[in-house]
């Protein structure tokens, strides 16, 4: 109340700067929705600084020996795990998400990412083909060029870290922008950054989708576009590499189902289904498994501990070390949170067993708190069973044969992520090979690491960035040399 506001820069080409127009955008706290911070309104002019700020430095950051980039990642990582509770707590304050079970473990999860990265850059290895003995044909693993990078608000860090690493790492540039509604934890990363690599080699700017990411999208200078969001933003950034051709990463939205089998022990399960939706994140998360499929012999009494446990999630201030669940992001999605579940609430065909819409008066009234609600007996064919809810709303569906199921859980455009929970290992395989989805997990919610190719089927998305192949698919292109041997002398004399 009353607080102070603090002006935050953008930073291009290694210094921190406003935004040409002098114009800037208020940052909110989602837990007491006061303004806390600005940052820079960045437009088409800032966004040309940027690139070409990239363009210049890629002629120079491209030919540092492998090892070299690799040895700064691991500085950067060092650094910022010294810095690691503080960005822990920017994450907090701008987002909304716990400090104890979300952004400590963001900005552990952040170190990791750099320090993987950080011991491949020897990895960028081509290969040899084996075309005759007159004949040296190999490939070459060369960085892309300039990144256009955007990032959504939900695991601001993360998701940015996922980028900035392997695209340092193989030798691109990067100009990354950040969410309106949670640029500062991510612009303390690239301060840190700037302190070990040369200007321009990333470039971090703020402004909105329409004003500051799109111009980034459609920039000429631009050679690769990553991106991380919502399906419908990701059409739009699909179309403006189409424009010239560009290589382009998706990482979208997602539906995951949660298939539950009888044989399961319930007790154990229950508290992997709440890891599994991300109800600590509340259930912002493009992973989050929020379809429920259980099986009908088990279902009531499974709801029954489900609904006990999440009574026991502890809903409050993001900083308070005793708050398991914090507040969605900002006041548009949490007012389409909430419209889905007035939608639920209406609907005669389903019932809601716990949660509903948030208080109206008390401590949760004064930022974006919502609690977690579950619809039961729904159809899958219901829009809260289809629709990316982004919020703690549970739909829990019974089914009783295994084809049926992996059909309802399959009926989506969305093919991110999967749960599959069984004591039964043929039956976990056999699901876990039927479902379109990018990653299935059996018997685990949580178990995002760094070295695995996380990413989408379907419209969930395209191409991997976070893994070794994930780099080498994403950030390098294969170039091709093919030499032949066979060529005689000027004089035909012997050497
Ligand atoms: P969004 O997709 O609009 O925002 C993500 C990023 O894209 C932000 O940096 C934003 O400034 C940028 N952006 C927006 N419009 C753009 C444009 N025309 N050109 C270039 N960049 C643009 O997501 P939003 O509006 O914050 O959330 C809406 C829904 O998206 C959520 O309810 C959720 O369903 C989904 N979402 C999915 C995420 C994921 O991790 N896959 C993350 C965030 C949102
Ligand atoms: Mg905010």
């Amino acid at each position: 109340m009353g607080e102070k506001i603090t002006d935050y820069k953008m930073i291009i080409d290694g210094e921190f700067v406003d935004s040409k127009s002098g114009a800037k955008i208020q940052i909110e706290c989602p837990s007491n929705k006061a303004f806390f911070a600005t940052v820079p309104r960045g437009d088409k002019e800032d966004v040309d600084l940027a690139v070409n700020s990239s363009k210049k430095a890629f002629q120079s950051w491209y030919k540092v020996m492998p090892k070299e980039r690799g040895k700064i990642l691991l500085q950067i990582a060092d650094d910022i795990e010294k810095n690691k509770e503080e960005i822990a707590k920017i994450i907090a304050k701008e987002t909304g998400n716990a400090i104890k079970t979300q952004a400590r473990p963001e900005m552990n999860l952040v170190v990791d990412i750099f320090r993987y990265f950080g011991g491949l850059s020897s990895e960028l290895k081509g290969e040899t083909i084996p075309l005759g003995e007159h004949v040296l044909s190999y490939t070459r693993r060369e960085p892309i060029g300039v990144v256009g990078a955007i990032i959504p608000w939900n695991a601001p860090v993360m998701l940015g870290a996922c980028k900035i690493a392997p695209a340092l790492c193989s030798g691109n540039t990067l100009v990354m922008k950040a969410a309106e509604d949670a640029p500062l934890a991510i612009l303390k990363v690239a301060e840190i950054c700037q302190k070990y690599i040369p200007p321009g080699v990333l470039n971090l700017i703020t402004g909105t989708g329409s004003e500051c990411g799109e111009p980034l999208a459609y920039h000429p200078l631009i050679n690769k576009l990553s991106f991380t969001g919502s399906t419908a933003v990701g059409k739009i950034i699909m179309k403006a590499a189409a424009e010239r051709i560009l290589p382009v990463s998706l990482e979208l939205g997602g539906k995951s189902p949660s298939i539950v089998y009888p044989d399961v022990n319930e007790e154990w399960t229950v508290d992997g289904i709440i890891a599994a939706m991300r109800f600590t994140r509340q259930s912002q998360s493009c992973t989050a498994g929020s379809r429920l499929f259980l099986h009908r012999k088990i279902y009531d009494n499974f709801i029954g501990s489900l609904v006990e446990k999440l009574g026991n999630l502890v809903i409050g201030d993001p900083l308070d070390e005793g708050t398991d669940m914090g507040t969605i992001i900002n006041n548009k999605q949490y007012t389409k949170v909430c419209d889905y579940i007035k939608d639920g609430l209406e609907n005669k065909n389903t019932e809601v067993i716990c949660g509903g819409l948030p208080p109206k008066s008390g401590p949760l009234s004064e930022g974006y708190y919502t609690i977690p609600t579950i619809f039961r007996n729904t159809s899958n064919e219901w829009r809260l069973a289809k629709e990316e809810i982004f919020g703690p709303v549970l739909v829990a569906i019974p089914w009783d044969n295994e084809e049926e199921v992996i059909k309802m859980a399959n009926d989506s455009h969305y093919g991110l992520a999967a749960y599959v929970w069984t004591r039964d290992i043929t039956r976990g395989i056999r699901a876990a090979h039927s479902i379109e989805s990018g990653w299935v997990q059996v018997n685990q919610g949580l178990g995002q690491a760094t070295g695995h190719s996380y990413g989408g089927f379907k419209q969930s998305g395209l191409g991997r960035e976070f893994s070794l192949e994930g780099m080498l698919d994403s950030f390098t292109q294969r170039k091709n040399i093919t030499i032949n041997l066979n060529t005689p002398s000027k004089d035909l004399e012997d050497l």
